[in-house]
């Protein structure tokens, strides 16, 4: 096991849901495994689980998973500034969502 990824909270009403991901081990980095864990993921939310939109939220700073999101076709939707602190500093989080036809 290198990481982990769900889909969480879905939403009969609105067919919404959120996405959590993380490659925990460092060995297994820039080798396109987060990439293809999301667009799996995303294609058995929307095929199986009969989703309308998945969305999440990421570090502003996190430009390595922001690529991976946009890679799979995830907009920049908002972002709530100070959401989140680590170590005493507070960073902006940027919310990002996924329709079911902006799936690449
Ligand atoms: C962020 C994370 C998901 C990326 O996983 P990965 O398997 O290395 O990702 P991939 O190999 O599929 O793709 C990485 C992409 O980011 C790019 N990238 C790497 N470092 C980058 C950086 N500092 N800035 C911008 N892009 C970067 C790579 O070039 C690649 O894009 P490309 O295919 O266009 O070249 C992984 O490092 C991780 O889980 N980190 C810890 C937890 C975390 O941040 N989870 C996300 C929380 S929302």
């Amino acid at each position: 096991m290198i990481g982990s990824v769900r889909v969480r909270d879905a939403e009969p009403e609105t067919g919404a849901a959120e996405l959590d991901l993380r490659i925990g081990d460092k060995e297994y980095w820039g080798r396109g495994y987060a990439t293809d864990t999301v667009r799996v993921i995303c294609r058995y939310g929307f095929a199986e689980m009969r989703l309308h939109r998945i969305r999440l939220t990421v570090v502003a700073e996190n430009t390595a998973a922001i690529r991976v999101y946009e890679k799979a076709g995830f907009i920049v939707e908002g972002r709530e500034r100070e959401a989140f602190r680590r170590n005493g500093t507070w960073h902006d989080m940027v919310i990002m969502g996924l329709l079911e036809g902006d799936l690449r």
